[in-house]
């Protein structure tokens, strides 16, 4: 069974380098849960077009990609047609052709079974855009992780250095902004706080308290379901 409604997801949806990414890994080990990075997929998706050379207009054919992906999640490790990319996706080129390419509704479509199928015993949490909005609308907890523009360049700005990649915070902060700007304007499943999702700014939160805050909330929704 690929949807069980019985089994429990925490959706958690937020800006680009907010550090949702983190914190819902973290909340997926502590309660022992199932973890989607479903931007992984847009990005998989981007990956696979750059690939094969498809224009960004061409949104019949990203569909299709998008359709027939062939990925495995193995621990922390992702894999595209058997070779290993953990680390070529996260490029800031495939973010933004994964950005530019997110705003195609036949792309969603494509991808809306995949993550879905995510949904195992005991739990899920799920983070992206649209994980409370579209994806899972019945997810016990929704989380809206956000931070200033400011100190998400800053974070990923530190990201990168750690990793020995050169970066300009300016840059960062900009690409930042448009990528807002595009993931919050576009028509079809805009990144946005839905009224029944929970606001946590992490500005001026450690990843810890950001962690502690999503496993507080958890608890008080399965006991509120309880009552
Ligand atoms: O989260 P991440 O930065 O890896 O996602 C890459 C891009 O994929 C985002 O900028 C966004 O446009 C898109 N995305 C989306 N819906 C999701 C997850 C990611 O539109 N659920």
């Amino acid at each position: 069974m690929t949807h069980n409604k019985m089994i429990p997801v925490v959706a958690i949806d937020g800006p680009s380098a907010s550090g949702k990414g983190t914190v819902a890994q973290r909340v997926a080990k502590a309660l022992g849960f199932h973890y989607l990075d479903s931007g992984a997929l847009y990005r998989l998706v981007a990956l696979k077009s750059l690939q094969e050379d498809i224009e960004i207009a061409d949104e019949a054919k990203l569909a299709e990609i998008a359709a027939n992906l062939n990925v495995a999640f193995e621990n922390d490790e992702i894999f595209l047609d058997n070779c290993r990319v953990t680390d070529e996706i996260r490029t800031e080129e495939c973010g933004v052709v994964a950005s530019k390419l997110a705003s195609y509704h036949r792309v969603r479509e494509s991808l809306v079974a995949r993550q879905r199928a995510f949904r195992k015993s005991p739990g899920l949490v799920a983070d992206g855009r649209d994980m409370g909005s579209v994806i899972f609308p019945d997810a016990v907890l929704k989380v809206f992780l956000t931070a200033s523009a400011e100190i998400r360049a800053q974070r990923r700005y530190k990201q990168l250095m750690e990793k020995g990649i050169n970066a300009n915070i300016k840059v960062l902060l900009e690409d930042i902004r448009v990528r807002d700007d595009r993931d919050s304007n576009r028509s079809v499943a805009p990144l946005q706080k839905s009224m029944d999702a929970r606001l946590l700014d992490t500005t001026s939160l450690s990843i810890l308290q950001a962690q502690n805050c999503v496993l507080e909330w958890y608890k008080a929704s399965c006991a509120n379901r309880r009552v």
